[in-house]
């Protein structure tokens, strides 16, 4: 069979599966669990179903290398010419996620070892030390005789390399990864002078003479150096990105053509460890996988949160949604099943946020092992079925959304994110166990979509000149280029709003001299004398001049300001009398400070008050119903996604054409209880 593109190495790698024509729809498939009569069938039903692209391979690497060196490919060469026969694109997995039983035979120094020195075993997946050598030479080898052998194979569409890197074992702390942790230090300090400079080692007497007495922040009698820590969690969002890009690169060459990929989990409840602003350059097209938290309030939010995440590391650029379920997962406390329509409405949310398809964990449901009560496309209860009914409805759904495909999707506002910061707020000791990063990102975030405004994150290195309204929730670590980004952003007529905790310490998690919030003092025009964070269950109440009363806890402060203006000022709590939000006229713009924990109902006027000084007008739309816009060449599609029991009509600026029910659209939408509507205007 002939390879879909010339065997000429393409300059720069393609970034949309190969031969893909449609949106993705499908999912992981693992049929080396059954016997190959089934093959026959799934795919059958596949094609009834509209599925366009499957995941495979992803944890075959027993099967494919059965001792090392021993090859067995041809199970592997028979599904794909059956999947290629019938018109479905692969995602081809590189499997080294599970190194096989044999490799720890030979090589249990590649273990990965916890903080507190137990060093796990096989039996499950993903027990890998990231730095170990024999680990990263098995892992190429495999790489480069799948590459070899079905690096033009005509089915092959996208590569997957390894599975969700960084869980469930993210750093490691054997001697390996400490001479490895060395040599990354040696690279970004060049002499153990500087480092103990940046880590601060005076204090308590942790200086050090020689490289080889540095060691990972193993388990320690009381809290560990806080550089030290930090240092330690780039490292290995580091270490773990090389062993991505050598796989690329041996895909890259063996591959041409065929762009290399690896599933994400951007939101921040899923995976911790990894810095994306650095993967998303990496890879050559983003893929997330997201499940939701089956049990929390409004799980949509946190949805939604997930795929503006992964539109922004993806730097705008159409990406796609790896993995997610058709109902219920099997690894939360309580596994409550989707009810009827959220499949289409999860999908489609992605999809409007810029995904471009929708593909799931996984096909055909397992009879055993770990994921058996999992829900998959193709339940155990078989085709007779609301789940399988739902999968081929969403299939012919996603084929009439052909037309959005390169579409962008358009963002009111930003919020600022950095990895690295936040990895800084969960170390020990810091002024409450109360505060957290990702709460703050969350609740923020979660008042911008209850405004319906959509957000790009960004890096708060970033260009934010486009955006009228930037939010800066808890932005701890800060360096001294993004203080300077802040200041000209505001300068410029940008309008900021900035939490507590924010431009507190620099990347070596050292305060610039002078009162908090270093970074930020000039921008926000104060300084905050004292944090006084409140007890459990404390509140404190807020009051502006015209009377509205906000009631705050985890957090108040003492405020100084200096050139700011008070607007809500502590009507109790240990910063009774002091400001506690105030707005500050720099240059052009705006910048707000939130000096209290504010949620919810309680946060909403302060973001409506930056919003009025950003130009951003209220929209009417009922609450949970999700409304984004995607635009592309041939016109706009206004997705509308409605999370609620009630019908809702959405006003629409002309004429148009909903694209799932094909009905033209005049002046107004009707969006169906927990359904979607996707409309195409003009442009
Ligand atoms: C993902 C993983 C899949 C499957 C799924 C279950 O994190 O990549 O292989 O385990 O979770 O929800
Ligand atoms: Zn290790």
């Amino acid at each position: 069979m002939e390879h879909p593109l010339s065997s000429e190495d393409s300059p720069t790698p393609a970034s949309w599966p190969l031969g893909l024509d449609r949106l993705a729809y499908g999912g992981d498939y693992n049929p080396e669990q059954w016997p190959e009569e089934i093959w026959e069938q799934d795919v059958r039903l596949m094609r009834e179903a509209g599925v366009s692209m499957v995941s495979v391979g992803i944890f075959s690497w027993a099967l494919l290398e059965t001792e090392r060196g021993e090859y067995d490919f041809g199970w592997l060469d028979r599904l794909l010419d059956l999947l290629h026969e019938n018109g479905i694109r692969v995602d081809l997995g590189t499997p080294t996620v599970v190194p096989p039983a044999w490799f720890y035979r030979e090589h249990p120094e590649a273990l990965p070892v916890s903080r507190e020195g137990v060093r796990y075993e096989f039996g499950g997946r993903g027990a890998i030390c990231h730095s170990s050598p024999a680990y990263q030479q098995a892992a190429a080898s495999i790489t480069e005789q799948l590459g070899r052998r079905y690096g033009r194979h005509p089915a092959v569409a996208l590569w997957h390399v390894h599975n969700e890197y960084g869980v469930p074992v993210s750093a490691c702390y054997c001697d390996a990864s400490a001479e490895h942790f060395r040599r990354w230090l040696a690279d970004r300090y060049g002499t153990v002078k500087e480092l103990n400079e940046a880590w601060g080692t005076t204090f308590w007497g942790q200086r050090y003479n020689r490289w080889g007495d540095i060691q990972p922040p193993r388990a320690t009698p009381t809290a560990c150096n806080p550089a030290q820590q930090l240092d330690f969690a780039r490292f290995t969002s580091d270490a773990i990105l090389e062993n991505f890009k050598r796989e690329r690169d041996l895909l890259h060459r063996l591959s041409p053509g065929v762009p290399v990929t690896t599933n994400f989990m951007t939101a921040l409840s899923q995976c911790e460890s990894l810095d994306y602003w650095a993967w998303g350059r990496e890879v050559d097209l983003v893929t997330n996988d997201h499940y939701l938290i089956a049990e929390a309030d409004r799980n949509h939010i946190n949805l939604a949160m997930s795929a503006d995440l992964t539109r922004s590391v993806a730097g705008g650029r159409p990406w796609l949604l790896l993995e997610h379920s058709t109902g219920a997962v099997n690894w939360q406390p309580r596994n409550i099943a989707k009810v009827p329509g959220e499949l289409a409405r999860n999908s489609l949310a992605h999809v409007a946020r810029g995904s471009e398809g929708a593909m799931f964990f996984q096909w055909r449901a397992s009879r055993y092992g770990a994921e058996k009560f999992h829900s998959t496309m193709l339940p155990h209860a078989g085709t007779e079925s609301r789940i399988w009914r739902e999968v081929v409805a969403l299939g012919a759904d996603l084929g009439s959304l052909r037309a959005v495909r390169g579409s962008r999707v358009v963002a009111d506002a930003a919020v600022l994110w950095d990895w690295q910061s936040w990895w800084a707020q969960k170390l020990e000791w810091r002024p409450t166990m109360d505060h957290d990063a990702r709460e703050r990102a969350d609740s923020w975030y979660a008042a911008l979509y209850d405004r319906h405004l959509t957000v790009d994150f960004a890096h708060p290195e970033a260009d934010l000149s486009g955006y009228p309204l930037v939010v800066v929730p808890a932005l701890y670590l800060m360096t001294e280029a993004a203080s300077r980004n802040l200041r000209e952003y505001v300068a410029g007529g940008g309008t900021l709003a900035v939490s507590y905790f924010s431009g507190i310490v620099d990347e070596n998690d050292t305060v610039p001299a002078g009162p908090h919030p270093g970074a930020l003092r000039d921008v926000l025009g104060l300084t905050v004398e004292e944090f006084a964070p409140l007890r459990a269950g404390e509140t404190v109440r807020l009051r502006d001049g015209g009377g509205c009363e906000l009631t705050g806890d985890v957090w108040s402060e003492f405020v100084v300001p200096a050139g700011a203006e008070p607007v809500w000022s502590y009507l109790d709590g240990p910063a009774a009398g002091h400001p506690a939000v105030t707005r500050h006229s720099l240059g052009d713009g705006a910048a707000w400070y939130v000096s209290s924990r504010l949620t919810g109902a309680q946060l909403d006027p302060v973001l409506a008050r930056a919003c009025a000084d950003a130009g951003l007008a209220e929209r009417q739309i009922p609450c949970d119903v999700e409304v984004v816009e995607r635009v592309g060449e041939h016109g706009r599609y206004l997705f509308a996604i409605n999370h609620t029991s009630a019908d809702a009509v959405l006003p629409l600026a002309g004429p148009g054409a909903e694209l799932l029910t094909g009905v033209p659209t005049d002046g107004s939408v009707t969006v169906p209880a927990n359904s979607t509507r996707v409309v195409q205007l003009p442009r």
